[in-house]
């Protein structure tokens, strides 16, 4: 029998529009989905994350409809944070972003904040003090990277939410109980066992292409994955390798396939609570031996040598990976434009480090609120990109029209300091 979407009281009243047609229209939003998905009732979320922010993505009707929408009145009722824009907010027109870019662009981020959303422009909210989630905690997070860190490494509840549905869910304060919500729906499709070497950030990308491929929309369980992480650092906003790692193969899981939770045993939390039970009967086992086969599709254009940017830094760089790069770095000088992109909020934290300034010293740059996929890179002159991000090097050849080498951090570093992709083989 189907369920019928239960609303309480002062949940009726706010889709009747006795507060206004702001929040109104975001309850019509919210109960809609409700409705469709099969949803019991309303559960109240405690941050939203808010992805499509990128006046790329938005286009003039974007902006205008979240004109429209502060205009009304649509004031968040949770605190809702930003992900990255198409260009950092302060610095755009040394960096060379047009005017006819930015305008529109900051436009969009001042209906946002109208609304009171923090305008933190960061696809890694996980790594911020004042916003890691906590286990168990009902989220609506749109960015498709950190919707798998909640559900995976924290053992926090959110679905994949869109770009509209949820700024609904934050004016709303609520969001629909339905999907990842519910645990019945968190157990694992596949059982994923690794054969070969996971060493390396790119390594753990590589992984994500072929897992992301084979599983879909579905929920993996890492057998033994725990073997190639160090244990996650006391203090996470740090990111630390694991972190680096777990976060570059959620991104990918995401990318290249349509994952929004995995379990690794005896590592993730409700693999530590819940174990094998965690296994759906029906999961199907998948055998990887080898990550080769990713990396020769996702290094996509072998014969390129030449690089304009090297980009590091997707999902957005943690305090670790900046200063693994600033280390690297010492007393050398690069010869391609190389972007560590990443959040305000973190590069002032690596600013305060030191490590900002050393990797400005090598003649890189340290960029915040934005990445190499959501600005328009093409009109910045790049049309050579290099990664050692999984997710990047889905993304970038696909919305920014990019050739795309993919490798290791150290074979990233040595082609910022070459200005051409390094010969050495793959690892
Ligand atoms: Fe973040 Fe941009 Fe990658 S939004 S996940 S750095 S594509």
């Amino acid at each position: 029998m189907a369920t019928t979407l239960q609303l309480s009281t002062e949940e009726k009243r706010l889709l009747a529009g006795a507060e206004g047609p702001g929040i109104q229209r975001a309850m019509e939003i919210v109960v809609t989905l409700g409705r469709i998905y099969g949803a019991p009732d309303l559960i109240p979320v405690s941050h939203v994350q808010i992805a499509g922010v990128s006046y790329k993505n938005l286009g003039d009707a974007g902006v205008r409809f979240l004109h429209n929408w502060a205009q009304e009145g649509a004031r968040v009722r949770v605190p809702t944070t930003l992900n990255p824009a198409g260009m950092e907010l302060q610095r755009w027109q040394e960096m060379g972003f047009a005017a006819d870019f930015a305008e529109p662009q900051l436009a969009a981020v001042a209906a946002f904040a109208q609304m009171g959303v923090q305008t933190t422009m960061s696809c890694t909210p996980y790594l911020f003090p004042d916003f890691a989630p906590r286990r168990g905690q009902h989220l609506a997070w749109a960015e498709s990277s950190a919707v798998v860190w909640a559900n995976s490494v924290v053992g926090a509840y959110t679905n994949r939410e869109g770009g509209p549905s949820a700024l609904a869910a934050a004016i709303a304060g609520r969001t629909a109980r339905y999907g990842l919500h519910q645990p019945e729906n968190r157990r694992a499709t596949h059982v994923i066992e690794i054969r070969c070497p996971v060493r390396s950030i790119a390594d753990f990308g590589a992984l994500s292409y072929i897992v992301g491929k084979r599983v879909g929309d579905g929920v993996p369980y890492f057998a033994d994955l725990a073997d190639w992480l160090p244990p996650l650092p006391a203090d996470i906003t740090q990111g630390g390798e694991a972190g680096d790692r777990l976060k570059t193969l959620g991104a990918g899981l995401a990318a290249y396939g349509a994952v929004a939770l995995y379990h690794i045993a005896g590592y993730t939390p409700e693999a530590r609570e819940l174990g094998e039970a965690l296994l759906l009967p029906h999961a199907q086992r998948v055998v990887i031996d080898s990550l080769h086969p990713a990396y020769a599709i996702m290094d996509a254009d072998p014969d390129m040598r030449e690089i304009d940017l090297v980009t590091i830094g997707c999902p957005h760089a943690s305090l670790s990976e900046i200063q693994r790069i600033a280390q690297r770095l010492q007393g050398q000088r690069v010869r391609t434009r190389l972007w560590i992109t990443t959040a305000r909020i973190t590069r002032q934290r690596a600013a305060e480090a030191g490590w900002v300034q050393m990797i400005q010293e090598a003649g890189g740059e340290v960029v915040a609120d934005t990445c190499a996929v959501v600005a328009p890179m093409r009109s910045l002159g790049i049309r050579r990109m290099a990664t050692n991000a999984g997710k990047m090097a889905c993304y970038a050849p696909m919305h920014s029209g990019v050739g795309m080498r993919f490798g290791d951090l150290d074979q990233c570093v040595e082609a910022a300091l070459q200005g051409r992709w390094p010969t050495n083989a793959r690892p």
